[in-house]
């Protein structure tokens, strides 16, 4: 009967193929309403123009600075481009903490914050006098109206600082830079995560025309035709488009899948009601859908002896790195119930079994929702191109991505871009695939018969793609003088 009543709670929580097709078509949709100049100011799925409309091709060089605010970490990179037949891209960075109250403060106080680790970066390389040309990756959605100009629509994921919704990012920055007095910066570029990974992987490969970021948030860009981008002049050429379809759903039409765990998660964060694809999907909220779960279960005497511990009702616990360590494969039991005890959950064996379960449960499902919302982009584009048969490779990034248990696949190609990046990760180099990816790129292979999609995964793809972006700018700026 406990088994029964597990299983219940986890069926919510279950996909058939044929629900993943409704909702690979209803994203599909969305995409288009986004994009057609009738529908596109109601649109969920905002498809904001970026500006961006060429790759590098490998005739861009110079140092450039970029920043890089709004995954896990804010980093500050100087970055070193060589062109020609040695061409190279040599990267320093260093990463600064964002304190919650930052975060959460005033607009001010963010860019004064911003301003000042640049400071203190640019003093440790020695190059403060230097104004050099500077990449904003800046990943939340933003209304650009050229490179170097974008109004924050809203904040999401963990920021919500005053005054800036509505507000120009880069004006904000600038003004920021003056406030202090102390140095000046030339910034080119303001772009969104997902941008910098589509073009770091795009410099590598130029078959890369989608940047897909699965970490604290989710986000896909894709290269469209500039004339199915109704909102903006011109039919030739490509540009590229920030979906941000974290807000698939917003409009209810994802609601039949929810669960009343995802609606609890919904409605205890910062933005309620918004980001409902984002919600079921990403890092920052998978582990608060599972302790959603596991308080339900110890509610109904299926955990724990019936008991909700103090820290089982402490939001936030469960980080996605602990989501990962618990549904590692390689993991023994006593090894993972020391996992659940550091978390403060006393746990016996069984109970270790149904957490494990239940994060599975959880983690699957945001892969094939991620999957089948990138099988509406890859299908459009095969469309767009008029192929029957479309090879395209999507530069992919975040915790998400990276860090889920890896196991070993055949039969998946799969490239892997060393960094030069000074601050490493040993999981980045393991040629295994996580599980998040695995059945990412399984669900679209099936719900995207027809095009044949390789994975390039980026290390610091933002930082790097964001200079690369400028370099760019700065080139083409360079031959209309
Ligand atoms: C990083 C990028 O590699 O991935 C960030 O440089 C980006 O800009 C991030 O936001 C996404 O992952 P996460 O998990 O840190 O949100
Ligand atoms: C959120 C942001 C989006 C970003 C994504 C991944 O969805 O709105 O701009 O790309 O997170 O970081």
């Amino acid at each position: 009967a406990q088994r029964r009543r597990l299983d219940a709670a986890l069926a919510a929580l279950r996909l058939p193929p044929a629900i993943l097709r409704e909702l690979r078509d209803k994203m599909r949709a969305e995409l288009e309403h986004g994009l057609k100049r009738e529908t596109q100011a109601q649109a969920t799925v905002k498809m904001l123009p970026t500006y961006v409309c060429g790759m590098p091709d490998g005739t861009e060089k110079g140092k450039f600075l970029a920043l890089d605010l709004g995954g896990t970490n804010f980093r500050v990179l100087l970055v070193k481009i060589k062109s020609g037949r040695r061409r190279s891209v040599q990267m320093y960075n260093k990463i600064f903490a964002i304190p919650l109250e930052i975060m959460q403060g005033t607009g001010e106080e963010l860019f004064d914050h911003i301003v000042q680790c640049t400071a203190d970066f640019l003093e440790y390389m020695g190059i403060k006098g230097a104004r050099l040309p500077l990449g904003f990756t800046f990943s939340f959605p933003c209304r650009q109206t050229s490179i170097d100009k974008g109004t924050l629509v809203g904040w999401t994921k963990g920021f919500k600082a005053t005054d800036c919704e509505g507000e120009d990012v880069v004006d904000m920055l600038r003004e920021a830079i003056r406030r202090r007095n102390e140095f000046d910066l030339d910034i080119v570029a303001v772009v969104n995560d997902t941008v910098g990974t589509m073009m770091t992987c795009g410099y590598e490969d130029p078959n890369c025309e989608i940047g897909l970021i699965a970490g604290t948030g989710t986000n896909v860009c894709y290269m469209e035709d500039m004339k199915n981008i109704e909102i903006v002049e011109g039919n030739e050429g490509k540009m590229c488009i920030n979906t941000e379809w974290g807000a698939f759903g917003d409009n209810g039409c994802i609601d039949y899948i929810r669960t009343k765990y995802d609606r609890e998660v919904d409605e205890g964060s910062l933005n309620p009601g918004k980001q409902r694809y984002e919600k079921m999907t990403s890092g920052m909220y998978l582990g608060e859908i599972v302790r959603q779960i596991l308080i339900d279960l110890t509610k109904q005497g299926l955990l724990f002896r019936g008991h909700i511990s103090e820290s089982l009702r402490k939001k936030g616990i469960f980080e996605t790195k602990f989501l990962s360590q618990i549904e590692s494969d390689r993991l023994a039991l006593p090894q993972l119930r020391r996992i659940l005890q550091q978390l403060g959950l006393d746990s016996t064996c069984e109970d270790s079994i149904v957490v494990k379960e239940v994060c599975a449960a959880v983690s699957t499902r945001a892969a094939q929702l991620c999957g089948a919302g990138l099988a509406a982009v890859v299908e459009k584009k095969r469309e767009n191109r008029g192929v029957e048969r479309l090879q395209i490779t999507v530069g992919a990034d975040g915790t998400l991505y990276k860090l889920h248990p890896h196991h070993w696949i055949k039969n998946c190609e799969y490239k892997d871009l060393s960094s030069e990046s000074s601050c490493l990760n040993i999981l980045f180099f393991s040629p295994f695939p996580s599980s998040f990816s695995r059945i990412l790129q399984e669900t679209v292979k099936e719900l995207a018969p027809q095009c044949d999609v390789t994975f390039m995964l980026s290390e610091d793809g933002s930082g790097k793609g964001a200079a690369l972006i400028t370099a760019v700018v700065k080139r083409l700026h360079n031959v209309g003088q």
